[in-house]
């Protein structure tokens, strides 16, 4: 059994940080979100893992290298432009060759593992097995209809009127008789081939396809609020670990991480929260269910429910809160009276300024 990992995509919900990088590489208590799904596949016993990547893979090769870090073998796929999730399956049949394999969304959050998911398909083999969640909103997410048996009759993405609660979760197991379907797909109203289609595909032409509702934790991380969230799920259970310096004017509460060579002076951090390695944290205070990176400088600043990704500086700012800063950024307090805004925004940006 393989498995194909879809990092590439564009991000567009995560603007502007994916205009410089990759969507699947924003840090989760300090560990691209990527990271926690290659574990998992890891866990399930799968060696052999089809990347399928995009613009983004020079920083995603960077990232996890030959795979051997994570005990796997990964093989780069190109995809020219993210065409879909069907498209990436299209791209990667030579690689998939006639093996069954576990498509997993590389933006995907899955709390649990998937270790029972790979044990059922692997002893049942239906030509594809799904992961289903119950959401408060169908509506934003492809939506299956099952039968009294928990047969999945239809898929519907992003239904008007919902048939039901249970939501696509990012991980799909297919026979190699997904290729058949794959082949006969064409493009939806968007232009990509979609993934729902190929099962509904499988679906008509009487192949079973099952379904498993999952209990644990789900998020699709596509934009900052999922993000935050997924930030607050993971260091809510991180163990408290001091590697690096605090001095005696600091104060740590709660669940705390300092890496190695970080320094906090003059400071109060209050978990859960992670500090990375080499950052400085001087005369701030870190509130709970915040990351900060490897290399950043906290001074004279407050900020909480937030994740600053590498190198950034934050100096002399009263409050930051529920904000994903990208890397190398450069936050400081405007003028006491600003006449008028400055501002240097990127394509995209999104900026809430009180006037
Ligand atoms: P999505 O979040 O559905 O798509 P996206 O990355 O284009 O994001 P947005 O909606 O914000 O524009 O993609 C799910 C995962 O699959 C994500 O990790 C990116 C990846 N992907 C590919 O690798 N190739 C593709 O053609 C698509 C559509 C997604």
């Amino acid at each position: 059994m393989k498995a194909l990992v879809l990092a590439g995509g564009s991000g567009t919900r995560l603007r502007p940080i994916t205009h410089t990088s990759a969507k699947q590489l924003v840090p989760v208590a300090n560990k691209p979100v990527l990271f926690y799904g290659l574990e998992a596949i890891a866990a399930a016993g799968i060696r052999e893992i089809g990347m399928v990547v995009g613009d983004t893979q020079a920083e995603i090769e960077a990232a996890v290298g030959d795979g051997t870090a994570f005990g796997l073998e990964v093989t780069y796929l190109r995809q020219r432009a993210p065409l879909g999730l069907a498209h990436a399956v299209l791209i990667a049949r030579d690689y998939l060759g006639g093996d069954d394999f576990v498509m997993y969304l590389g933006d995907n959050f899955i709390v649990g593992g998937i270790d029972d998911l790979v044990e059922r398909f692997a002893r049942d083999r239906p030509a594809a097995q799904i992961m289903l969640t119950r959401v408060g909103d169908p509506r934003q997410f492809g939506v299956a209809e099952l039968d009294a048996r928990g047969r999945v009759i239809r898929l519907e993405e992003k239904p008007r009127v919902p048939k039901s609660d249970l939501a696509l979760v990012g991980v799909y197991l297919f026979t190699p008789e997904v290729h058949e379907a794959v082949a006969e797909l064409k493009p939806s109203w968007r232009g990509e081939l979609e993934i729902t289609d190929a099962i509904q595909w499988l679906i008509e032409d009487g192949r079973r396809v099952e379904s498993s509702v999952i209990s644990g934790y789900w998020k699709d991380t596509g934009d900052v609020t999922d993000m935050l969230e997924v930030n607050r799920l993971v260091l809510e259970s991180v163990e408290p670990r001091l590697d690096g310096r605090v001095d005696g004017a600091s104060e740590l509460i709660g669940r705390v991480v300092v890496e190695p060579g970080a320094a906090v002076e003059r400071s109060r951090i209050v978990g859960p929260a992670i500090i990375g390695a080499g950052a400085r944290i001087l005369d701030s205070y870190v509130g709970p269910f915040t990351s900060i990176a490897a290399g950043c400088t906290v001074s004279g600043s407050e900020i909480e429910y937030s994740i600053v990704l590498p190198r950034s500086s934050i100096s002399g700012v009263s409050r930051i809160e529920a904000s994903l800063i990208g890397h190398d950024v450069e936050v400081t307090p405007a003028p006491a009276t600003p006449r008028a805004h400055r501002l240097v925004l990127g394509d995209h940006s999104k900026v809430q300024i009180s006037s």
